[in-house]
């Protein structure tokens, strides 16, 4: 109960609620450029007449409870008046004075409504520069925060953010600025017509309903805040099972996710009741604080009728008066608690964006010139973390226009090796370059843009194949999007589609299989048509079968281009201009394919067991065949397959 920074168990929310805050004014200071329309004059002219409206309905609003004052002295006059000479004359007043207060409550509501009108969009436009801003920030934050943050309590909140900010601008200008102006013109018209002691009581009243909303509303953030944080790790962990739906049935794990979900949502459960309660406290409160400052109020009115002081009429309007301010003052205690919390949400937002990208341009950083695309590792090394190195001094060049494979064992770094090219992180040390200048040196643009990438695991984007595969380049004619299909060899399968290129892949690429996916990863980069490619066990989702299509594709692709392959299975790399072995960090071998073999190390170690092991899979895979080899085929070694 007292830890309000984190959920007493499961996994923590990495930097989700630092104890940290700045205050209100702080945030609100740090949002009010965006708030602020600049260099556009139609939006502030929007504002100021939507401010001018606002002063006009509250000055109206002030005329309500004096037509009650009149009307009531009127009719008093009109029946009881002691030197009323002619009732009926007397009567005409009264009705007119009440056909004044229906026009003035259809004015206050009528320039009240016209002004929200004009503010929104004012509100709307800041909403949406700010949600940009920060979508853009979130793809300019290197990787590892990506991989280290959960992508749905990310968009929660991006998502929170932008409601927060649309909130803020509505309260503060909608309700609670109006409100100080109203307290104002109440206070004045309080001291002018009566005297100052109604206005003191009603200054002490709202002073003393607003530090007790204060308090009250911290108490209740801390509450709120625990709600958020189980509502966002419910959610996350909801969207995490559900994209491992596939897993959870193998495993058949439904009851331990279920588990997992309820233990969240029993905290979200137990923090949403003392919400419920808290607010309870909060409004019973401001009702006893309220009433008791009316009831002084009314007080004073009544004892001043008796002594002469002031009429009927007087009373009808102190009440009034404070009846009405009472019913924004009730929103009050809400709108400071959406003010508090759409702050705090927006501050969310703020770190995010004040979150320097691990990986920047340097300063003056010049866009990559790529002549032949030569790419040099130069005693390269990195680690995720300190404790753990990945690449303990790696060493090598990709002449342009060549191929280097690189193989080995898995976790050997080797797609850490593509991450680095791609400068998704910085080595520790050493220097990566292509054709003689530093990747580091030059715009990440203009690197990415040389690189093409198929990488191990394709994700797609949850929208149709022909989408996916113009991806590589959105300007592609359609001639064009169908000849990358057909050099990736997905032009069958998708002519195959009733829907064709038009096909919706599912969230991540679901609907397709591993192999058509790596497909329409392969056409998309053949679209792109960069001098530098890198392809990281492109073809490890294909049968065997299928990969010796794709790999006349993909060789065909890679002519004339750096490559850089890198694979498990070595049958694909055999021509290749050159192999390296990786292995524990280091460049254990390198060589020639027939190198390699000829100097009998680790490579032909290798080469050995897959040969081996592919034989023993192709017998297996001929499903109606004889679980023996076929004498003759040299594929199958005669100790293996059978048995
Ligand atoms: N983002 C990461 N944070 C920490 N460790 C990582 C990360 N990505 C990969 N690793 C680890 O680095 C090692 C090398 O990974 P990787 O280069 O992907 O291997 P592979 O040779 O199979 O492609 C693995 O042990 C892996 O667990
Ligand atoms: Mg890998």
């Amino acid at each position: 109960m007292t830890d309000d920074t984190a959920p007493p168990a499961g996994p923590k929310l990495p930097t989700e609620r630092p104890s940290e805050r700045p205050g209100l004014i702080a945030t609100y200071r740090r949002l009010w450029p965006h708030l602020w329309p600049h260099g556009r004059p139609d939006l502030q002219r929007r504002v100021f007449l939507a401010f001018g409206l606002l002063l006009a309905a509250k000055l109206v609003t002030m005329v309500t409870p004096f037509t009650f004052k009149w009307i009531t002295d009127a009719l008093v006059a009109a029946i009881g008046g002691q030197d009323a000479p002619t009732p009926k004359g007397l009567l005409a007043a009264p009705m007119l004075l009440i056909a004044l207060y229906g026009v003035s409550r259809i004015a206050m509501s009528a320039l009240t409504q016209i002004r929200d009108g004009l503010f929104a969009k004012v509100a709307m436009h800041a909403v949406r520069r700010l949600a940009l801003q920060t979508f853009e920030h979130m793809h300019r934050l290197s990787l590892r925060f990506h991989l280290e943050r959960k992508t749905g309590g990310l968009t929660r909140v991006l998502e929170r953010g932008r409601a927060g900010i649309e909130e803020l601008s509505r309260l503060m200008v909608l309700t609670l600025v109006p409100t100080i102006v109203e307290f104002v013109l109440v206070l004045g018209v309080l001291a002018y017509e009566f005297n100052w002691t109604y206005a003191a009581t009603a200054f002490l009243t709202v002073a003393a309903y607003l530090a007790f909303t204060y308090k009250a509303t911290e108490w209740r953030i801390a509450i709120r805040r625990r709600m958020n944080a189980s509502d966002t790790d419910a959610n996350t962990r909801a969207v995490d099972s559900l994209l491992n739906y596939e897993t959870v049935k193998y495993f058949g794990a439904e009851r331990r996710e279920a588990a997992r979900y309820d233990e969240s949502m029993a905290r979200y459960e137990k923090a949403s009741t003392q919400t419920y309660v808290s607010l309870a406290v909060l409004n019973a409160g401001q009702a006893v604080i309220f009433t008791l400052g009316m009831t002084v109020v009314m007080w004073l009115a009544a004892r001043d009728i008796l002594a002469g002081r002031t009429t009927i009429g007087g009373f009808v309007l102190a009440n009034t008066m404070l009846v009405q301010l009472s019913m924004p003052l009730n929103f009050m205690g809400m709108i400071y608690r959406e003010i508090k919390q759409a702050l705090i949400d927006i501050d969310d937002m703020f770190r995010i964006l004040g979150q320097n990208p691990e990986i920047a341009d340097r300063p003056g950083a010049a866009p990559l010139k790529v002549a032949g695309g030569t790419v040099r590792f130069a005693d390269v090394r990195f680690a995720y973390n300190p404790e753990r190195p990945i690449l303990r001094g790696v060493s090598f060049e990709i002449p342009a226009g060549q191929t280097v494979a690189v193989v080995g064992p898995s976790g050997a770094g080797k797609s850490t090796l593509s991450r680095l090219l791609f400068r998704f992180y910085e080595p520790q040390s050493g220097r990566i370059s292509i054709d003689g200048q530093d990747i580091a040196a030059v715009t990440q643009a203009s690197l990415r843009a040389a690189i093409g990438m198929v990488p191990q695991d394709t994700v797609l984007f949850n929208d149709t194949i022909g989408y996916n595969i113009r991806y590589g380049r959105a300007d592609a004619t359609d001639a064009e999007l169908r000849e990358a299909a057909r050099l990736a060899q997905i032009d069958g399968f998708v002519s195959g589609l009733p829907e064709g290129y038009d096909t919706p892949v599912g969230e991540r690429g679901l609907k397709l299989s591993g192999g058509e996916k790596q497909r329409v990863a392969i056409a998309r980069t053949i679209l792109k048509a960069p001098p530098i490619l890198v392809l990281d066990e492109a073809t490890s989702a294909l049968d065997s079968f299928t990969e010796a299509e794709i790999q006349a594709a993909l060789d065909r692709v890679s002519r004339g281009r750096t490559t850089l392959v890198i694979a498990h299975r070595l049958s694909t790399v055999v021509n290749a201009d050159a192999i390296l072995v990786l292995d524990h960090g280091r460049i254990v071998e390198r060589g020639t394919h027939a190198e390699l073999l000829e100097a009998g190390g680790v490579y032909a170690a290798l080469w050995d067991r897959q040969r081996e092991a592919d034989a023993a899979l192709e017998v297996l895979q001929r499903a109606d065949a004889p679980v023996v080899p076929r004498p003759g085929r040299t594929a199958v070694p005669e100790t293996e397959a059978a048995e």
